[in-house]
């Protein structure tokens, strides 16, 4: 439901559910049209968000739901063919990918993490 004083913001989740290096809390968004998951996580402090479409072959990244960053909690990585992603901005860093994670907006604010909607990622219609 979108905030009441911003209606491109979302509610995604709370601040405490986003643990630097954690695991990460999936939401839906439509993406051009289709439904797509997507993801948030914490690193150095600060939430972010992608679309979980590896720019390699275009599937989710985490065989283990919801493991996107790696072993150290440094890189997010794709399970199936090891791509590596910078976690603050989602560009390519190694492995096969081809550019970078198509990047979400957040804004947290008083312990909420919403989500940005903003062409071409909008929010699933029911
Ligand atoms: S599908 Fe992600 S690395 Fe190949």
């Amino acid at each position: 439901m979108p905030s009441a004083s911003d209606p491109t913001l979302h509610p995604l989740c709370n601040s405490r559910d986003l643990v630097d290096g954690g695991l990460a809390v999936p939401f839906d968004v439509m993406y051009a049209g289709q439904t797509c998951r997507a993801f948030a996580i914490r690193h150095q402090g600060r939430a972010h968000a992608y679309l979980n479409r590896c720019t390699h072959v275009a599937m989710e990244m985490d065989w283990q739901p919801n493991r996107l960053f790696d072993d150290t909690g440094r890189w997010l990585l794709c399970a199936t063919h090891g791509a590596v992603y910078e976690p603050d901005t989602g560009a390519c860093k190694g492995g096969p990918c081809r550019g970078g994670l198509i990047r979400i907006d957040l804004a947290e604010h008083a312990g909420v993490v919403h989500w940005r909607s903003q062409y071409p990622v909008q929010p699933v219609e029911f």
